[in-house]
């Protein structure tokens, strides 16, 4: 049940009845509860179109909505604004149909659509690192919404694994492997730079490198089997990443940009054919009048270089066409850093144009900002260099086991340490407006208040604890709302799943995360002005039922941000 549609239901039948129908209802959650429960906005417009007195129009609206049995009270707030507090036995009614299943009260979705979702997306030729972290975190917990409410996910891994880079690996390795037949290679990262300066101080190198680039493309078995060992290497280090995370990604899921190299010429073709793209100079480009460069030319993108070399754009034009045409999507979302939004923009210019993203296929970019230092520049290491991630999480994990050694000796520390340390690192990024850039700060990060992974997961072991201090109690009991406590957390569990449509609808975590932090500090609030455990019992039986879906729901939204709970810690 969405408590929102239930209410809005309410609000357009009285709508009906004060004779302005078919106007868009206006239901928002009040802003502070003393003003009640929700707030109707929506009369002004209707009051302005039907030239009436918005304060007349609405006490109409007020006094229709009156007779309803889910509302205690409808006032008239000022011209056109209504306050509406809900019957606190209608909440008591939902909080029991939501403890009697095993959703938290939230339904699958009635319309469920292939909604593909490109995230990590790492290139191979170096190992991951914090600018990859990001687009894991986020993708992963949009999969896990989408997937909850019923849609069916199909998760992709574009991995970078195509292209000069790995000319210049598969040369490097060559040479290498001329001077000591027995080589192997270990650590991927190092052997990157060496390449690379290889490749920069010497031309004969780099020719050999791009030559290895156009064997590859062209299917070249030796070279073909160097390359495969890169990528399996740097699958094995991503794979392991993924796990220590805790996502949903699995091998299965990789589609790399080689995945696509057999449809890059025939999608060049099609352009071609459909003049879309035209000849500029050799390389065959796409104009686009709707983006405008700073001399007024449309600007160009460019699907085929001179030479016949394909890009970034080119395998992504053929990626949407396998998308869409081959899994059936019906929903796009690609989460990858702000920098690459023009990119996006004229990729899905393009494909709709040429007839791969029809209009009933919503594409999306999932941009995000960069992760920063705690001086305001991009996260790097004390020396400057680029963090490894797997360096990332060893330490979060560490720092927050010395935390919780600090504060429960007895504690499971690796484990908890585990859970509270990558749930740390997921929930600050999580926590916030992905469009911003955000400051990575452990010591913020790993508080045990405001709003964070370990403060959360502190609320939902409490809910636990005192579950257990219960001993037998009665869970079929009635729930009854006396209290304004009691009342505005139920009302507030009841929203969840208005929550989890709004931010899988938007692709923002955050405003789960806000609503948990909500939730938590809701609970923390009932705690203390509510008798539990000493109450007689019926009120007992009703407020440790309460408790029970507040740790509920707390337990599902956290899941749904890819964070693990603990019963003690
Ligand atoms: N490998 C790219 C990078 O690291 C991201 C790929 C995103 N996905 C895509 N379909 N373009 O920048």
């Amino acid at each position: 049940m969405k408590l929102h549609q239930t209410v809005a239901a309410e609000v357009e039948a009285a709508f009906k009845q004060a004779g302005i129908g078919g106007s868009p209802i206006v239901l928002q959650p009040a802003k502070s509860p003393e003003f009640g429960d929700f707030q109707i906005n929506g009369v002004m417009g209707a009051a302005k179109a039907l030239k009436q007195n918005p304060r007349e129009l609405a006490q109409k609206v007020a006094d229709a909505l009156s007779g309803s049995l889910k509302i205690d009270s409808a006032e008239v707030a000022g011209p056109g604004f209504i306050n509406l507090r809900l019957n606190a036995g209608f909440l008591a009614q939902q909080v029991e149909a939501a403890l009697n299943g095993e959703r938290c009260g939230v339904d699958q979705t009635d319309a469920p659509q292939t909604v593909v979702i490109d995230y990590s997306s790492p290139n191979l030729a170096k190992e991951m690192h914090v600018g990859h972290l990001r687009s894991s975190i986020i993708g992963d917990s949009i999969a896990r919404l989408l997937g909850f409410l019923g849609h069916r996910v199909i998760r992709q891994n574009h991995v970078g694994d195509w292209g000069t880079q790995f000319g210049m690996l598969v040369a490097y390795l060559v040479e290498q492997q001329k001077d000591n037949a027995a080589f192997e290679l270990s650590d991927l990262e190092q052997f990157y730079r060496a390449a690379k300066v290889r490749f920069d101080e010497d031309a004969a190198f780099a020719d050999t490198a791009r030559d290895y680039v156009v064997k590859l493309q062209g299917g070249d078995a030796n070279v073909l089997a160097l390359w495969k060992q890169f990528v399996e290497i740097s699958l094995g280090h991503a794979q392991a990443v993924y796990q220590t995370l805790g996502l949903l990604l699995q091998p299965e899921d990789v589609r790399g940009e080689s995945f696509y190299n057999p449809d890059l010429q025939p999608v060049v073709d099609e352009l071609s054919a459909q003049k879309l793209a035209v000849d500029d100079d050799g390389a065959k480009v796409v104009f686009l009048e709707e983006f405008k460069n700073k001399e007024g030319e449309p600007a160009a993108f460019i699907v085929q270089k001179q030479g016949g070399g394909f890009l970034y754009s080119s395998t992504d034009l053929a990626c949407i066409r396998y998308r869409v045409g081959t899994l059936g999507a019906e929903r796009l979302l690609y989460v990858v850093d702000k920098r690459q939004s023009l990119h996006f923009e004229q990729l899905f210019t393009v494909a709709r144009r040429a007839g791969w993203l029809p209009e009933n296929v919503r594409a999306e970019h999932i941009a995000f900002g960069t992760m920063m230092g705690k001086d305001g520049r991009p996260f790097k290491t004390r020396s400057g260099d680029t963090v490894k991630l797997v360096d990332l999480l060893d330490e979060a994990v560490e720092r927050a086991a010395a935390l919780v050694k600090q504060k429960n000796p007895e504690a499971d520390a690796a484990a908890v340490g585990r859970a509270v340390g990558i749930g740390a690192v997921k929930y600050a990024d999580l926590s916030k407006n992905r469009n911003s850039d955000y400051v990575f700060d452990w010591d913020a990060m790993l508080s045990f208040e405001g709003n964070t992974a370990p403060y959360l997961q502190y609320a939902y072991t409490r809910v636990q604890s005192l579950l257990r201090k219960a001993g037998d109690w009665q869970h079929d009991a009635h729930i009854v709302l006396e209290e304004a406590a009691e009342k505005q957390l139920a009302f507030e569990l009841l929203r969840f799943g208005d929550v989890l449509e709004a931010a899988a609808d938007s692709a923002q975590p955050h405003h789960l995360a806000a609503y948990l932090y909500q939730t938590a500090t809701l609970f923390s609030r009932f705690y203390e002005a509510c008798p539990i455990l000493k109450a007689d019992a019926p009120r007992r039986n009703s407020r440790l039922r309460l408790a029970e879906l507040a740790g509920r729901v707390l337990k599902q939204g956290l899941e749904l941000l890819g964070i693990e709970v603990l019963d003690v810690m």
